[in-house]
């Protein structure tokens, strides 16, 4: 749901077939391929092939000429001024040199091209597996999820812009109810998905069942009959080059 509120913003603006729109940090969700359809064409980038391969999997389906760069965002493997969009949905907190990437992001665009960059500030309910996984698993546990939300001050994200080079930044904030399954199931989701799976493998069984069980507790407050309701923030930065 997230990604399709994102999406929106990106389609272009005067009628024209986009040409090619790059996705950088692709992972599982094309949802730019899904906007552009047939009449344009996109890159995406992703420096994980595991990721490249489900994006590349869910894309099937969409129809859009789509080529795919296993690839750091800081060093962009496409020529400049050939891009109308760049879109980074949920991956710019993960980029080591984010000032690179931006850079990247500006040389590959048209003049007058946009790029949009949307991140997700913390929360309480992601708190509580960043508290279990500490609990649990030691002090680096909630480190990845303490990094997911880790891009989260506006004015620094507005700053990051504006060295770059991009003109027309703006940064705002929204908030996205999302519906998800049962808490047990969705933590087991979401650990399958992220790094964290990784170090739960450490676990014994008696430990998995005590964080699981630190897990669902905590997520009593957003539970109800059917599965879990939960407001995520989004800051979403557009800018022009
Ligand atoms: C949370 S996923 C977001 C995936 C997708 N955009 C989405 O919204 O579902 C973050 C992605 O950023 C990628 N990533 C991290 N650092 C990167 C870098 N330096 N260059 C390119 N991709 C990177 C990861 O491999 C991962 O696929």
């Amino acid at each position: 749901m997230i990604g399709t509120r994102v999406a929106g913003l990106t389609s272009p603006s005067r009628g024209e077939p986009l040409r090619i729109a790059p996705d950088i940090a692709s992972g599982f969700e094309p949802l730019t391929a899904e906007r552009v359809g047939t009449a344009g064409s996109v890159a995406g980038l992703d420096v994980n092939p595991g990721m490249l391969a489900v994006a590349r999997s869910m894309a099937a389906a969409s129809g859009a000429d789509i080529r795919w760069y296993e690839t750091s965002a800081e060093s962009i493997p496409l020529p400049a001024d050939s891009f109308d969009v760049v879109f980074c949905q949920l991956g710019m907190q993960f980029i080591a040199d984010k000032s690179a990437a931006l850079r990247e992001m500006r040389r590959v665009l048209v003049p007058g091209g946009r790029v949009l960059v949307s991140t997700s500030p913390p929360n309480p309910f992601f708190d509580v597996v960043d508290q279990a996984m500490s609990r649990h698993v030691g002090a680096d546990g909630g480190a990845f999820v303490r990094m997911v939300f880790s891009l989260n001050d506006p004015a620094r994200i507005e700053q990051l812009f504006q060295s770059a080079g991009f003109r027309s930044v703006a940064v705002r904030t929204d908030r996205r109810l999302l519906r998800l399954p049962p808490a047990k199931d969705f933590l087991w989701q979401y650990v399958h998905c992220t790094p964290l799976t990784g170090l739960l493998s450490q676990l014994d069984s008696g430990q998995t069942a005590a964080l699981e069980s630190d897990v669902v507790r905590g997520w009593q407050p957003w539970s109800d009959e059917g599965g879990m309701s939960y407001e995520q923030g989004l800051i979403v930065a557009t800018a022009r080059k």
